[in-house]
């Protein structure tokens, strides 16, 4: 693994906002960076960001291994679907979502559709609790679904077009009415 030589003039950027000595407080816009390029963090990617860094390979992949913005595994080429399992969307229907994946996409979390195009996993709260169950899917959030419109949005996703994202139900939170009274 090497970056392009965009991505390398980029990351040096990243690196000299920090004091002398302080280079690995960028190794989160660089990790990002190099799974933007490769799709997922492979160990060639994950030892790259950690040579330039001066960093032990161990600790970065500590960080890489942290969050779940991080993939340690190839995931499919057309998107990798992140289901909220924490406990309001588990209460709504979590479960629902998780069989639809597991039906249509790959049996396990982390395994690839036979297409290659999709993949899959159960994640921890992404903060959308209000519009629970919700799944991410890039950098989009899908909100208030249901396992009907979850599986026409996998379906649209296989098929090559784009789904809205938002709530699935058109539920948005009310205007504001200005002043705190
Ligand atoms: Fe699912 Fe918070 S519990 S977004």
């Amino acid at each position: 693994f090497a970056f392009t030589p965009a991505n390398l003039d980029w990351a040096k950027a990243q690196i000299t906002k920090y004091p002398e000595g302080r280079q690995a407080s960028a190794v989160i816009p660089l990790l990002w960076r190099a799974q933007e390029q490769e799709g997922w963090l492979s160990r060639p990617a994950i030892e790259y960001v950690a040579d330039m860094l001066g960093m032990a390979y161990i600790r970065v992949l500590e960080v890489a291994s942290f969050y779940f913005m991080f993939q340690l595994q190839p995931v499919g080429s057309v998107a990798h679907i992140q289901v909220c399992g924490t406990t309001s969307c588990m209460i709504c229907g979590a479960e629902d979502l998780i069989a639809v994946c597991r039906e249509k996409i790959a049996p396990k979390p982390h395994q690839l559709s036979a297409d290659g195009k999709l993949s899959w996993e159960e994640v921890e709260c992404l903060g959308s609790c209000s519009n629970a169950p919700m799944a991410q899917i890039g950098k989009d959030y899908y909100e208030d679904l249901t396992a009907e419109s979850f599986a026409r949005i996998i379906d649209d996703l296989a098929s090559g077009k784009v789904p809205v994202p938002g709530p699935q139900n058109g539920r948005y939170a009310a205007e504001p009415k200005g002043g705190l009274t």
